[in-house]
């Protein structure tokens, strides 16, 4: 691709989303462009740019950051966080919000919704209860394509595959043609709604635990601390934020403290 389209995008991918694409990774953009350059019927990459540049508030411009991100996930990803959830933080939450009979959750870059059925599977399997409180679940993410399939809810056998325990599959998805499809009744416990993390958010109530893992990686430190300080505000003192195995909030936010669940890792909010 031409260095000058190159460049083109890569700044506009990092003015709307943050993330960051380093230099030499020109095979990386054209392999995630080409396919839409196909669909939209341009003869060349360098078509589908000149088209781009033309008209500065196409359509063709969410499709391109859409296509740029890295929508990589599965279900149970990392274990040890849902470990975690299971055996301290679930039965903490019985607990502190008894009076309340109420949670509130983010997952703010849910991608196909692994995470959060994820999450949902492990209430209702170690503390069922809660399933009887009010559970405000929101999940964000920034491309909509992925968030349709987050809302249906429905999985390949290749998608379930992965991480996807025999016994809860069999017992939270059902078999819909050649995919699997989430449990209703806990399906419809999330709101999934578009979000972009370096632009306004959604009114949140005040949250109990924040799923945010896999997302800061693709951003430059002063967008780090940014959205890490937003996360903190939007926290309640005490709750807890859960972040990729390769981020952490040590030297970007000195407002979390860092709490070690057997082999699990995650921040709490300092009171
Ligand atoms: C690698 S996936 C992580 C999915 C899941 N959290 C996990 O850990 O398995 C990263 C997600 O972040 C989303 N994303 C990237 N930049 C974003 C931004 N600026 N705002 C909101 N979501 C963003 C992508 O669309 C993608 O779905």
């Amino acid at each position: 691709m031409r260095p000058a389209d190159f460049d083109y995008i890569c700044n506009y991918v990092r003015t709307q989303a943050a993330i960051v694409i380093e230099p030499g990774k020109e095979y990386l953009v054209e392999s995630r462009l080409l396919p839409i350059a196909r669909k939209q019927n341009f003869e060349s990459l360098d078509a589908l740019v000149d088209n781009l540049r033309a008209n500065p508030r196409s359509e063709l411009h969410k499709q391109v950051v859409d296509a740029m991100t890295t929508n990589e996930t599965s279900f149970f990803r990392d274990l040890h966080p849902f470990e975690a959830l299971k055996k301290y933080i679930l039965p903490e939450l019985l607990v502190s919000n008894a009076a309340s009979r109420q949670v509130n959750l983010w997952c703010g870059a849910a991608s196909t919704g692994q995470e959060c059925c994820s999450v949902l599977m492990t209430i209702a399997e170690s503390a069922p209860q809660l399933l009887l409180w009010k559970i405000q679940f929101l999940a964000t993410d920034l491309s909509k394509e992925v968030l349709s399939q987050a809302a249906a809810g429905k999985y390949s056998q290749l998608e379930v595959n992965r991480g996807l325990p025999a016994p809860l599959m069999v017992k939270y998805f059902k078999r819909q043609d050649d995919h699997w499809v989430f449990d209703e009744s806990l399906r419809k416990r999330i709101s999934f709604c578009e979000m972009n993390l370096v632009k306004d958010w959604l009114p949140m109530p005040n949250l109990d635990i924040v799923f945010l893992r896999n997302v800061l990686i693709y951003f430059d430190v002063d967008t780090k601390k940014a959205i890490l300080s937003k996360v903190r505000r939007a926290l309640r003192p005490g709750g807890y934020l859960f972040l990729g195995g390769a981020e952490t909030t040590l030297g970007l936010d000195d407002g979390f403290e860092r709490v070690v669940f057997d082999r699990a890792t995650c921040y709490r909010r300092k009171p």
